[in-house]
């Protein structure tokens, strides 16, 4: 059994220059003062977790991260409440994805509470980076990565977890435009789709990249024959229409092997399921039914989610070489299910309502 090393017996190194810290800043850009790293090795287990001042690694340049993409990451926020207290927003469901990502990377199993704790000792340490004001917040990007030095495909017998923690500005400002093709696919049964690995996303920029070319800032992520509708960009999608037999009904695509199991995603849904007030279904939903929806106008709002970028309307679509407008009302329209997740989400990460959702 390989564990990591109780929390409690953590090193720190504080940093003797501390930055400045910029007001407003793009997602990921800015990194706070402190990182956590802990290594592992096959024959001595986990290694004693180190806080440190944040800086390079230093890899062998055979590194299986680096030539196999043996790498996993989480994404996560802590927020600053009301009271002043800072709060994380369901981490464990993030502790128990990277688990389930690590298991399917070869890379070794950790405690999850204990890691859990040398973050919060971070966050501790480098707290004044939580911003005071507002509805910001703190990403925190914890990182898993095979560093055996040796070229052969083979599970790695070193490894390096590390934590780094970035100011997170927002992630999109507008509406989203999201280009449909099924030319290109972002994961398939049998694949890595649903493990949060490095390789998953590098391997979308291309298709990104076209979608630019459509005047679309993503790619909607088609899967199959029928086209069904999968992701949009890094975030999990949801409809929020009348559906083929009438009914009103909050729908987003089933974890099948392909979708991210979002915690942004999970939460809209036991969210939904707790209003009671439509139908709140995980489904297959491809192109011909959205098209349709559209043209019935049987479509209230199309939105994606995702823990960098919250909760993310969807305005328009590109599809077989046609502009399709996927909202039919305005953004402001405070009845709308986004705004109102939205808004009860930020209750709950900034302590205004209590919530057992919050660290
Ligand atoms: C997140 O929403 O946390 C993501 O992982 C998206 C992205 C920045 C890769």
């Amino acid at each position: 059994q390989v564990e990591i090393r109780h929390a409690a017996d953590l090193v720190v190194q504080l940093s003797t220059s501390l930055q400045r810290k910029p007001d407003v800043v793009d997602f990921g850009t800015v990194f706070t003062d402190h990182m956590l790293s802990v290594e592992w090795n096959a024959n001595g287990g986990w290694q004693t977790p180190l806080i440190r001042p944040f800086g390079d690694l230093s890899l062998h340049p055979a590194c299986s991260a680096l030539h196999y993409a043996v790498e996993l990451f989480e994404g996560l926020k802590v927020y600053r409440g009301d009271d002043k207290r800072l709060r994380l927003f369901r981490p464990l469901l993030n502790m128990e994805r990277m688990s389930k990502s690590a298991k399917r990377a070869c890379l070794p199993a950790f405690d999850q509470s204990e890691l859990l704790g040398c973050i919060k000792r971070l966050i501790e340490i480098d707290q004044d980076w939580v911003p005071h004001l507002g509805s910001g917040c703190l990403y925190i990007r914890p990182t898993f990565i095979g560093t055996e030095p040796s070229l052969g495909v083979k599970k790695p017998n070193r490894a390096l977890l590390y934590v780094i923690m970035c100011q997170a500005g927002s992630y999109f400002n507008t509406e989203l435009s999201l280009w449909a093709d099924p030319k290109y696919t972002r994961a398939w049964k049998g694949g890595t789709g649903d493990c949060k690995m490095g390789g998953n996303y590098g391997g979308t920029l291309f298709a990104q990249q076209e979608a630019g070319s459509y005047d679309c800032q993503q790619v909607l992520w088609l899967y199959g024959e029928d086209h069904q509708i999968t992701e949009g960009g890094t975030m999990n999608i949801f409809l929020h229409w009348i559906n083929e037999d009438g009914d009103e009904e909050l729908a987003t695509p089933p974890l099948d092997g392909i979708i991210l199991p979002g915690v942004t995603r999970q939460s809209i849904l036991d969210l939904a399921r707790k209003w009671d007030e439509f139908k709140v279904s995980e489904r297959y939903l491809t192109m011909g039914q959205l098209c349709s929806a559209l043209k019935q106008q049987r479509l209230k709002e199309m939105f994606g989610s995702g823990t960098a970028c919250r909760i993310c309307r969807i305005g328009s679509i590109v599809y077989e070489e046609k502009v399709q407008n996927s909202q039919n009302s305005s953004s402001w329209d405070k009845s709308l299910s986004s705004n109102l997740l939205r808004i009860n989400f930020a209750l709950f990460q900034h302590g205004r309502s209590p919530s057992d959702w919050t660290y």
